[in-house]
């Protein structure tokens, strides 16, 4: 099926940003939202976007205006019998979203397909307040949706392969990247993040580097900014909470460092609250390459979180990138495992949802996948679970395979 009517349900930033992205492809969208002010505020964003387009030459203002007119602002379901996909940007909230696809379910025309951009929550768990649950997908958007070009589509234990096809297809009719990913938490990039941000805390925990340090060295390895940088643009209340979710969901492996809990005990929450682990002056934008004012409160913040640990062991290797690359690459193997994403999809990914610009399992490969596992175990005998290596990697060690080009033939099943 081809799109051409859409709704988008919440105008909030990804919300505003996606029902921009769908007029921009000539989709006709209704934008809607609980109350007028936000659905006003969601098309207030998009008109912003098109202008700053017609600023830079991209666009013509006829242009612009055209575009910013197919797209109709509603807070209620007028219309929705007559699109041929919704994509739910609402709360993330399991009550919220079941109920509203509930509604959805009644409103909209048998054909339309019913897409969630939850970051976390179960798309099978979701689809089953609707009595179409082969028509109901995951496409999970990254911040900002009008720039970055990744979109995890999710399929639930009863998505139909038509539905599937369809999200695939208004991606890349949105110019957009899509990868289809198998339903787990975190999906593909939050999962692969994590360890890695994650293992970032601990090694500052350590005393293994400042943050400027930790950050300069993995941003080395082409990521658009280093974990620190990172975890003050998200939000630490956000990090701290994906966290602990995959903590829960995976077990050891995620283990979280106590420091994001003493920085929220403290009020530091990264940009939004002025610092967190640096700090953000209002209207000051730091340029590129000078030293960064570390929050004078975090070395305290440390020391409390090392006392929580519990523990105080360390890594008796210096402080290299590796350290939390490694992580990363690690769950990367854990997924291919258990067949969450195509191999040749990693790498995809990873460029286009966080902005690596060498491949993740390209790293891996160029250093060898036995001297990954040797870091791996050697990590492990220091540091504990959260470098477990996956079985999958000894596998392949054992059988002298070299790279993961080989799975790609691979059923699930044989890995
Ligand atoms: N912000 C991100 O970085 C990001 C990235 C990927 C996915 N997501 C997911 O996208 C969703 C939206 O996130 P956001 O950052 O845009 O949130 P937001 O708070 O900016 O916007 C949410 C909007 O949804 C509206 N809303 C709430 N209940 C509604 C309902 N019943 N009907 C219609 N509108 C309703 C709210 O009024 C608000 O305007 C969440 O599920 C989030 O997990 C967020």
């Amino acid at each position: 099926m081809k799109v051409q009517r859409a709704a988008v349900i919440g105008a909030g930033a990804m919300g505003s940003g996606i029902a921009q992205v769908l007029s921009q492809s000539g989709i006709e969208v209704i934008l809607k939202d609980v109350k007028q002010e936000f659905v006003d505020r969601g098309l207030a964003n998009i008109k912003r976007m098109y202008d700053s387009r017609v600023k830079k030459g991209a666009l013509t203002q006829p242009e612009a205006d055209q575009l910013l007119g197919m797209v109709k602002g509603s807070t209620d379901y007028e219309g929705f019998n007559n699109v041929d996909i919704v994509i739910e940007a609402a709360l993330e909230e399991i009550e919220i979203k079941l109920q509203i696809f509930k509604d959805l379910d009644e409103v909209c025309p048998s054909r339309a397909i019913l897409a969630s951009n939850t970051s976390a929550l179960s798309i099978s768990e979701i689809a089953s307040a609707t009595r179409r649950p082969e028509k109901v997908v995951g496409m999970h958007f990254f911040n900002p949706a009008q720039f970055m070009k990744l979109v995890e589509v999710i399929p639930g234990v009863r998505t139909s392969q038509d539905t599937v096809q369809t999200a695939i297809e208004l991606c890349r009719d949105m110019s957009k990247v899509a990868v289809r990913v198998k339903e787990c938490p975190g999906f593909l990039v939050n999962r692969l993040l994590f360890p890695y941000m994650n293992e970032a805390l601990w090694a500052l925990t350590e005393g293994a580097g400042t943050p400027q340090e930790i950050d300069e060295a993995v941003e080395a390895f082409g990521l658009p900014m280093g974990p620190f940088a990172l975890f003050d643009m998200t939000g630490i209340d956000i990090c701290a909470h994906v966290n602990e979710f995959l903590y829960k969901e995976y077990g050891p492996r995620f283990t979280p460092s106590p420091l994001l809990k003493q920085m929220i005990k403290s009020g530091f929450l990264g940009q939004k609250s002025g610092a967190g682990f640096f700090v953000h002056e209002k209207g000051v934008v730091p340029k590129k390459g000078e030293p960064k004012k570390i929050n004078p409160e975090l070395q305290q913040m440390i020391e409390a979180a090392r006392k929580e640990a519990g523990t105080d062991r360390k890594s008796s290797k210096q402080f290299e990138a590796y350290r939390v690359l490694l992580p990363m690459f690690n769950e990367a193997v854990y997924a291919l495992q258990e067949g969450v994403i195509e191999t040749s999809d990693v790498d995809v990914a990873m460029e286009w949802g966080c902005g690596l610009t060498r491949g993740l399992l390209t790293i891996a490969e160029e250093k060898g996948l036995v001297w990954c596992l040797e870091e791996l175990d050697g990590y492990h005998k220091d540091l504990g679970e959260r470098f477990r290596s996956s079985w999958l990697l000894r596998k392949l060690v054992r059988a002298g395979i070299h790279d993961f080009s080989k799975l790609e033939q691979q059923p699930v099943a044989a890995r």
